[in-house]
């Protein structure tokens, strides 16, 4: 048993290629992401949040060190282990939203559930339909719906087969203000109703006030966290972070962005297909 935890790292380590293109991307991360519980992730571009999630939903291996999704010690898993894991423990919502083009809107929810062969629960998936809000649109394509709409639809299809942890990774990256507040509700109410864990990625100090617990990444470390987070306190401890960085690597300076000026940057553009 791993505790309370949903997703753990344990000394986590990840290193990119070889020679003198060696990059760490993630440095001895430990971290516990405790069940029901909407944690943040926040840090400047390439300090490793996309990174330290693929590791962590066995999308990506790790160098060194151990992740855990509940009680399975992902680390070490075979192909078959590793596609169960990402079928039946995990989902995931995308800055892309990810959804099949030539899907409806439902067939997109129910189609995790249609590959691992399960039926779906139907109270809850009633319960999700309409707590997502999608009403009237569930027939449609994803090109005949906004983008709030396609994001909420990645929402549902994340939280239908009820995994153990969901991760996102700047699920509002691509949303207009009003839709991403969407989703951003959907999404705490989900963890605050319905018990769901969520880890999220963000660049945006308002995303990240939805959350119960900020987690910040520099250069491949957690260096910092805050819990019960307002946009205020957020803004501060970036303010903090970028000021120490600078003034620890004051030649390095130009190269600290600020997370701000990366929410601009827009982040990843293209982002690993989940098993679906
Ligand atoms: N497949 C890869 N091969 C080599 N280097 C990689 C690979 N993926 C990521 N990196 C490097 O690892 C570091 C961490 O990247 P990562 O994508 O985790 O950053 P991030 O914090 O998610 O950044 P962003 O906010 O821009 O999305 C970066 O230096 C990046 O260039
Ligand atoms: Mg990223």
């Amino acid at each position: 048993m791993t505790g309370e935890a949903a997703a753990r790292a344990a000394e986590v380590w990840k290193i990119y290629g070889h020679g003198e293109a060696q990059v760490h991307a993630l440095r001895g991360v430990s971290a516990d992401f405790q069940r029901g519980q909407f944690t943040a992730i926040m840090g400047p571009s390439g300090s490793g949040k996309s990174t330290l999630m693929h590791c962590l939903a066995g999308l990506d291996d790790v160098s060194a060190g151990e992740v855990f999704i509940g009680d399975t010690r992902v680390t070490g898993l075979g192909d078959a282990g590793l596609t169960k894991l990402r079928r039946e423990k995990v989902g995931f919502i995308f800055q892309q939203f990810n959804l099949l083009p030539t899907l409806t809107a439902q067939e997109n929810i129910l189609l995790p559930l249609a590959i691992s062969g399960r039926k779906p629960d139907q109270q809850w998936y009633d319960l999700v339909i309409k707590t997502v809000g999608l009403g009237d649109r569930l027939g449609h394509r994803p090109t005949e719906l906004s983008g709030g709409q396609q994001q909420r639809v990645a929402c549902a299809r994340a939280l239908v087969a009820r995994p153990e942890v969901i991760f996102a990774d700047e699920p509002t990256g691509n949303l207009d203000s009003r839709s991403g507040t969407e989703v951003l509700g959907f999404l705490r109410g989900s963890v605050h109703e319905f018990g769901q864990t969520i880890v999220m990625v963000t660049h945006d100090p308002r995303a990240a006030s939805y959350a119960d617990r900020v987690v910040f990444l520099a250069d491949g470390a957690i260096v910092d966290e805050i819990l019960q987070p307002t946009e205020t306190s957020v803004l501060d401890r970036m303010k903090n972070l970028d000021n120490e960085a600078r003034a620890a690597a004051p030649g390095n300076a130009a190269a600290q962005n600020t997370a701000g000026q990366n929410a601009a940057a827009g982040g990843n553009a293209v982002e690993e297909t989940p098993d679906a």
